[in-house]
């Protein structure tokens, strides 16, 4: 039997939390044979739930989980943790701008950052859920100066699985059946949901089996105004396909992607093009526990506007929350480089990776 992870969940008495938790409990992220330790983490007027939802934790008598504790601060909810699903955030209420929401929400993720900084395994693998996602994970990461910039990821998984989604049902085929669909930058309306590197069944290209206005007038925003579109149907925003993305992404991340692509909000080391330090979707694959951008790929001249438009956005949501980002953590954020051996991002932070896992304390 395996020791168990410490995996901590913040916003776990929300509506995406009602969903993750109990697949997380029931090993579908880090597998049948992985026993966990849950550490639940909420504000303080939200513990009394927290509370409930523990308990129907309990009622299923998940053979995987090996405890349960429950934290209205993430310093105690954070202590120890190897994997840490951030999806409380402050969601927007009447009347708030969206710099209103970056503002109440970088409070929160630079706090988070400075408590996985403090106490959090060395080799802990954050993922940020909470919106603006992308933002949010900028000012957790900058807030973190002993942890790896890679250790960092915003979630744009539900955007890859809804291009996927929605591109298959188009084509009349299995989700399964594509590879190569990503999703580029932001999780916003301005993101880039690309498909001209997707293959079916490994072989015939997609993008010549769709028509281009098809892709461009109805595919493409779609995508971008998804999660918009649940909220009208459904009165409430996407938690059950959330959670499911939550869990595919960290699986992929700690498991591997399988040599499968997928779109990951990760840290920009400048390729193609991107500005260096945000953190911005790129097509990936991942392999033990490691991510690893996808080099090379070509990208017509509509596709570098839409790359553009994204990443402009991403900037200037980055300016607005600048003073919640420590200057001490500019160089090691925003100087990465690219290997052009192995076009390998080189994290040139000053951390001795050797040292760092070394430390991390996953067999003990
Ligand atoms: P929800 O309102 O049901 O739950 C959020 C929970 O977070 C609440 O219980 C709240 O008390 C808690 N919370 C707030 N601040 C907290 C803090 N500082 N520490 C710990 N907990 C805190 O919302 P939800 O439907 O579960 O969605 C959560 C977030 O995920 C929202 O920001 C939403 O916009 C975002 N979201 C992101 C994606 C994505 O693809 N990246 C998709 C769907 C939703
Ligand atoms: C989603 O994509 O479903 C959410 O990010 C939407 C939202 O604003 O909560």
């Amino acid at each position: 039997m395996k020791q168990p992870v410490r995996i901590a969940v913040t916003g776990a008495a929300g509506n995406i939390s009602y969903s993750l938790l109990f697949k997380i409990a029931a090993g579908e992220m880090l597998g049948a044979d992985q026993p966990v330790i849950l550490q639940l983490v909420e504000i303080p007027q939200a513990m009394d739930k927290l509370r409930g939802v523990a308990m129907e934790l309990e009622d299923c008598a998940f053979p995987l989980v090996h405890g349960i504790s429950l934290h209205d601060n993430p310093f105690d909810g954070f202590r120890g943790i190897h994997y840490a699903m951030l999806v409380g955030a402050r969601p927007r209420s009447k009347g708030m701008e969206r710099a209103d929401l970056l503002e109440a929400n970088a409070v929160i993720f630079a706090e988070q950052g400075k408590a996985l900084n403090e106490v959090a395994n060395r080799d802990v693998k954050a993922l940020v859920v909470g919106n603006p996602a992308n933002t949010n994970c900028l000012i957790l990461s900058r807030n973190a100066p002993n942890l790896d910039p890679s250790q960092f990821c915003a979630m744009t998984r539900l955007d890859h699985n809804r291009a996927k989604g929605i591109l298959g049902n188009k084509l009349g085929v299995n989700p399964s059946d594509l590879d190569g669909v990503c999703v580029w930058g932001n999780h916003s309306p301005t993101m880039y949901p690309d498909v001209h590197h997707a293959t079916v069944l490994g072989e015939e290209s997609a993008i010549s089996q769709i028509d281009e206005k098809w892709y461009k007038e109805d595919y493409t925003p779609r995508i971008q105004k998804r999660g918009a579109e649940i909220i009208e149907w459904r009165g409430l925003s996407s938690a059950a396909s959330a959670a499911q993305a939550a869990l595919d992404h960290m699986h992929d991340w700690a498991l591997g992607s399988n040599g499968e692509v997928v779109s990951m909000g990760i840290i920009s080391d400048g390729s193609y093009g991107v500005a260096k330090g945000i953190y911005y979707s790129f097509p990936c694959v991942c392999e033990f526990g490691s991510y690893q951008i996808i080099q090379g790929l070509e990208i017509n001249e509509y596709g570098q506007s839409m790359m553009k438009k994204t990443e402009e956005e991403l900037l200037s949501e980055k300016a607005a929350v600048d003073h919640l980002l420590p200057a001490e953590t500019a160089e090691s954020r925003e100087n990465l480089r690219k290997s052009d051996r192995t076009g390998q991002t080189a994290y040139d932070n000053g951390l001795d990776k050797a040292d760092v896992y070394y430390k991390a304390d996953r067999i003990c």
